[in-house]
């Protein structure tokens, strides 16, 4: 049993504020996603990303094997968006603007930023992967304030 509790540990960890991103990725030709906090830099030369992701995720599993995905850095005024690859559920994609990257994956319409990457290695993290890519293209959407997210809601940078 473990000895911290689990609420415990997602309102201590609330108080490290992050931006948010949508992983989007292919699954047989339709566009899948999720809303990823954990999202990091890792690496220049070679130049990698990374994020962790919850093993029982659908988007990641139905993603996974397409071998690429694009990191979409969501803007404060698209904490609509974030809502909707925050939940689970068919057809996410229904509501949002996109066009394809290079790989093929979802580049999601006025993001502030956009990594488009291959994937490189999947590692064991617990009850999450994570996930490491290897940047093939990236650029800014527009430049703006980021989405954060605060103590369980979504914040203002000032
Ligand atoms: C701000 C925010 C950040 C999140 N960050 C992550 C994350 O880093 N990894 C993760 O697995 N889920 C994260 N989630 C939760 C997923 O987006 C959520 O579980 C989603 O429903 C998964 O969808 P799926 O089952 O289609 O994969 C986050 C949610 C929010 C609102």
């Amino acid at each position: 049993m473990s000895a911290i509790d689990q609420a415990h540990y997602r309102q201590v960890l609330g108080h490290f504020p992050t931006g948010v991103t949508v992983v989007a990725g292919v699954a047989d030709g339709t566009p899948v996603g999720l809303a990823v906090g954990s999202f990091f830099s890792l690496s220049i030369e070679p130049p990698l990303v990374g994020f962790c992701v919850g093993k029982s995720s659908n988007s990641w599993k139905a993603m996974e094997p397409s071998g690429s995905f694009c990191v979409n850095i969501l803007g404060s005024d698209q904490e609509d968006v974030c809502r909707v690859f925050a939940t689970s559920g068919d057809d996410k994609f229904a509501t949002i603007g996109w066009t394809k990257t290079e790989s093929g994956s979802p580049l999601i319409n006025d993001v502030l930023a956009w990594i488009d990457c291959d994937l490189e290695t999947v590692h064991d993290g617990g009850d999450h992967h994570i996930v490491v890519g290897r940047v093939r293209g990236m650029d800014v959407g527009h430049e703006g304030d980021p989405l954060v997210f605060f103590r369980g809601g979504y914040a203002q940078l000032d």
